[in-house]
């Protein structure tokens, strides 16, 4: 019998490395590949030879650890090149690369290469362990220095980036020769989901004609590296030249078309495997897919047939005849449990003339990634606070998780219902310098924090009093100055909050309250008297007034005839007047911190995170170079948005134009586009319930019934989709992005002709799609459309698996008079008034009817979506 051996099968991968299959086709796709060759000089970069892929350094990968070259006894030709050079990260109780633009939920493959080398001169290989962002991965045990050790793991990745991290767990320091990521397609590996991976034992390629040679891309599109197995004591191999097909599931055909049968045909094919326990899993579960195929044209008397079981229990219950030149895939989901050894046997059935065959197999452990990271706004924000004050400590990984590995400074929450919160930042005595920094007031759980000993100078931010969990500030021993803001006053008056603030030389410079600080210059506490509060109020009051008299200087906000005339001159010649703060791109610069932070990404540029002087967030919307939307849009967005103000409107805050640079600052709406609610993509939150639902839906319309409505000519806004519904803190919801919007006078024309096609598909209205008419009614539609999406969840355009239209599914659907059958999965089970839904489905479709005239106006559209409400409300 032959055995799955594990360390050969390692050596074979560096030693074959080099020695890769390629043929003279078209290369599959490789976007999405990240490849990475660890410790070679930063900046440079090669094309890999035998995959003809390129090569990185990790440099933008990793900020930690040091490059070492392997001793020069390891430098081996027949090696390849990654494994000449390694990364260590001595010191460190966790070391972190990370790998980013990735499509959240989706699945991928990791590979990470290991060769010791001697690379430190110690002669002792290490054993580490290396996770894969919150969830531990495997244990890398290297035996040999010259051994390669080869890690491979499938998994869905739950963010946009993940991070692959080393865990020093005490026997020696961890390193890293190479590191790989390559999206799969979700129909791969069905055993992967959200809460579980798989980490690869061996991916074997049975009896190939080149015994030395590891199939890899561009054969196998995934880069997936199969490995020869040869036995040629017990097999006899059979190859073809023909291609051989199959579905997803089926590996490359340069893997298929060859196989082996028992060299005594009378006999089984038998192979195993160990079972590998590790400290994490001392038990583990395991996974084995086995591909056939048959590649011989058998005459008709001829049967090849055999049944396939493991440590002697039925693996496939029927006994299996492979197909010709077609691949067969054959796999369990639920693992193998409980042996320390797994024995595959295919015998032939009583009936065949011809014993079994097999042409690859892989075999996985099961990983449990059902770990989650820390909540994603504390981990952008404390990731902000790290760059900012460029701290090392061992702040690398995930802040909470696992607990063990937590960041020094930190406390953490773990409630079972929602993601670890961060609840204390201690970064007392660690070297800050320079401002505060406002994202401290985005750690929005946080009870304790502890900024004393440091050099920090300017203010206090006054956003810090609007943390409700925050108990304690300590600012003892800074450099600040200025006077302690009036909302942390209140905090500290009405009991809520301590603040220490001691030893601040030029804190509270102006006034009484100043000598208060030098009198109790060890004080602990303050405790303010009403005089002070009484003084900043009147300054405040005072700066106000001031301000108010400068801004009246300026035009006074519109009537609705002025927008009128100026919305006509607008759009006909010239710049209009904006009446907004102008802000310089120097400005823009401090605001968003260079840039720093991509909210998203549009037609018309990025949209960046930002804060004003006074810890206001904004989000600064600033065209690109490239954008397709014209500076003609970007004026007219810029001017709508100074004529009209509705609650439910996206409010403009001020604009940038200065020499090329435009850009448009707008108030933060921290929860994000309706879209990524609906589908999940948030990550943090659970889904909507049906009262919010409705209030997003009935806000929506009242912003949408404003523009309709209250302007003179109407403003028809053309791009109403989920992705323009923005929501706040409060998920109260704002209708954004006005670059599309049109005006026309209502008395002479009954529709403007535009000269094209402007919006979403999925999203347009048959009429304006057909025929460019454009009225309130194409809004109504979109919105119509809007409305089945916050019902469903669904995407205006399904795959089913033909690509289908919401308004044709839904009323399909309903058609069968079963509400239960359109609402969302996640409001299913009683968690919504069912009259309220099917009023909501009615609304929706009235919306959606082809002939404009029968859509209802965006006033009724309301009506409707108050009284669902009600039933809801009153449930
Ligand atoms: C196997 O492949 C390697 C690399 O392509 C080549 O150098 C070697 O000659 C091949 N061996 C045989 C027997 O074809
Ligand atoms: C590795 O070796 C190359 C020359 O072979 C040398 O240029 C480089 O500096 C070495 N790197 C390290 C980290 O020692
Ligand atoms: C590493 O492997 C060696 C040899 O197989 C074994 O003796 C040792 O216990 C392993 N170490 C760990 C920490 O698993
Ligand atoms: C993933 O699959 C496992 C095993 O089939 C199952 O127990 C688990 O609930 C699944 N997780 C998700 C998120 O579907
Ligand atoms: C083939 O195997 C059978 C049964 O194990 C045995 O009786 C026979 O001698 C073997 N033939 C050869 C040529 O080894
Ligand atoms: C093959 O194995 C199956 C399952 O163990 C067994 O039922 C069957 O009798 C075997 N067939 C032959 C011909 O050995
Ligand atoms: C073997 O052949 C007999 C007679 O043709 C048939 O009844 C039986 O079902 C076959 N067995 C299998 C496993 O196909
Ligand atoms: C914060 O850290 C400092 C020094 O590291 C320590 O003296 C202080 O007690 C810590 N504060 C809290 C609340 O743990
Ligand atoms: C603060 O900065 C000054 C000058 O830059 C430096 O001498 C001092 O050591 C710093 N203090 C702390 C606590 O970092
Ligand atoms: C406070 O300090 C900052 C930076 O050190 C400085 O720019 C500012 O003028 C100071 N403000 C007052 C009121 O002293």
């Amino acid at each position: 019998m032959a055995a799955w051996s594990w360390l050969p099968l390692l050596v074979a991968v560096a030693a074959a490395a080099a020695a890769l299959r390629v043929h003279g086709q078209v290369a599959p796709d490789s976007t999405g590949f990240i490849s990475i060759d660890c410790g070679i000089p930063e900046k440079s970069s090669y094309v890999d030879g035998a995959t003809k892929l390129p090569y990185v350094s990790d440099a933008g990968f990793t900020d930690a650890g040091a490059n070492h070259n392997v001793s020069a006894e390891y430098i081996n030709p027949s090696f390849s090149r990654r494994y000449l050079n390694v990364r260590s990260f001595p010191g460190a109780p966790r070391s972190c690369y990370t790998l980013g633009s990735l499509t959240p939920g989706s699945k991928y493959l990791f590979r990470a290469v290991f060769m010791y080398g001697n690379y430190d001169g110690l002669n002792k290989p290490p054993v580490f362990d290396v996770h894969l962002g919150v969830n531990y991965w495997t244990t890398v045990n290297v035996t040999a220095a010259s051994a390669a050790v080869l890690a491979e793991a499938i998994a869905v990745v739950p963010d946009d980036s993940v991070q692959v991290c080393l865990v020093d767990t005490g026997a020696g320091t961890p390193f890293i020769s190479g590191l790989d990521l390559r999206p799969l397609t979700s129909a791969l590996y069905p055993q992967v989901n959200a809460t579980q991976g798989l980490a690869v034992l061996g991916r074997r390629n049975f009896g190939p004609t080149n015994a030395t040679l590891v199939v890899r891309y561009p054969d196998d599109p995934y880069d997936r590296a199969w490995t020869p197995w040869i036995d040629t004591e017990e097999w006899s191999e059979i190859s073809t030249t023909e291609q051989v097909g199959g579905t997803a599931m089926a590996p490359p055909s340069a893997v298929m078309q060859t196989a082996i049968t028992p060299l005594n045909a009378s006999k089984n094919i038998e192979f195993s495997w160990d079972a590998v326990p590790n400290h994490v899993y001392p038990t583990s579960g395991y996974i084995c897919i086995l591909h056939v195929v048959e590649l011989q044209s058998l005459d008709a008397k001829a049967t090849r047939q055999f049944f396939i079981t493991i440590n002697g229990r039925t693996f496939y219950h029927l006994p299996v005849t492979p197909h010709y030149l077609f691949t067969d895939t054959f796999y369990n989901t639920a693992p193998h449990w409980g042996f320390n050894q797994y024995k595959v046997t295919m015998n032939a059935t009583a009936n065949s003339t011809l014993p079994p065959v097999i042409s690859a197999a892989e075999i996985f452990s099961i990983i449990s990634t059902a770990n989650v990271g820390t909540y994603g706004q504390d981990v952008s924000a404390i990731m902000a606070i790290k760059d900012n004050y460029q701290l090392k400590k061992n702040w690398m990984g995930d802040p909470c998780v696992p607990k063990t590995l937590a960041w020094d400074g930190l406390s953490c929450s773990y409630d079972t219902s929602g993601p670890p919160r961060i609840i204390t930042v201690n970064l007392s005595s660690s070297g800050l310098s320079g401002a505060t920094s406002l994202y401290f007031s985005k750690l929005t759980t946080i009870q304790y924090l502890d900024l004393s000993h440091n050099n920090l100078t300017g203010s206090i931010p006054d956003v810090l009093s609007q943390l409700s969990s925050l108990k304690v500030i300590d600012l003892t021993d800074n450099q600040l100055n200025g006077s302690i803001p009036s909302g942390l006053l209140k905090r500290i008056q009405n009991g809520s909050l301590k603040l220490r603030y001691g030893d601040n030389p030029n804190l509270c410079s102006n006034g009484d309250s100043c000598q208060l600080t030098r009198k109790k210059i060890n004080a602990v506490y303050i405790a303010v008297p009403i005089v002070i509060l009484v003084v900043i109020a009147a300054l405040v009051l005072l700066l106000w007034l001031l301000r108010r008299k400068k801004e009246n200087s300026v035009k006074p906000q519109n009537e609705a005839t002025d927008a009128r005339s100026r919305s006509q001159s607008g759009n006909g010649h010239g710049l209009p007047q904006l009446e907004n703060r102008r802000f310089t791109y120097k400005e823009l610069e401090m605001i968003t911190n260079n840039f720093q932070r991509v909210l998203g990404r549009g037609g018309f540029g990025s949209v960046y995170d930002g804060f004003l002087d006074d810890g206001t967030q904004v989000a600064v919307k600033l065209r690109s170079e490239s954008s397709n939307q014209g500076v003609r849009e970007f004026l007219t967005e810029a001017q709508t948005l100074t004529k009209i103000h509705h609650k439910n409107l996206v409010s403009l805050i001020g604009y940038c134009k200065d020499g090329e640079y435009l850009a448009l600052v707008y108030e933060y709406m921290s929860e994000g586009t309706l879209e990524d609610k609906l589908r999940g993509k948030d990550g943090n939150a659970g889904p909507l319930t049906w009262r919010q639902r409705l209030r997003i839906a009935l806000e929506s319309a009242q912003g949408l019934e404003y523009l309709h409505k209250a302007c003179s000519p109407a403003f028809v806004h053309r791009d109403v989709k989920t992705s323009n519904i923005l929501l706040n803190a409060n998920l109260e919801a704002k209708i954004a992005d006005f670059g599309l919007l049109k005006a026309f006078r209502r008395e002479d024309d009954t529709h403007v002709s535009t000269d094209r096609v402007v919006g979403t598909h999925g999203y347009l209205a048959p009429e304006y799609a057909a025929a460019l008419q454009l009225t309130e009614k194409s809004d109504v539609y979109s919105f119509g459309v809007v409305l089945l999406e916050v019902i469903t969840g669904k995407p205006p355009i399904l795959r089913c698996p033909e690509p289908i239209n919401i308004v044709q599914w839904v009323r399909q659907r309903l058609a069968r008079g079963n509400i239960e059958d359109v609402v969302d999965a996640g409001l299913r089970g009683g968690c919504y008034d069912a009259n309220a839904a099917w009023k909501a489905a009615d609304v929706a479709l009235k919306c959606t009817t082809q002939v404009p005239a029968q859509r209802p106006t965006m006033t009724d559209v309301v009506a409707q979506l108050q009284e669902c409400l009600e039933l809801e409300e009153g449930r």
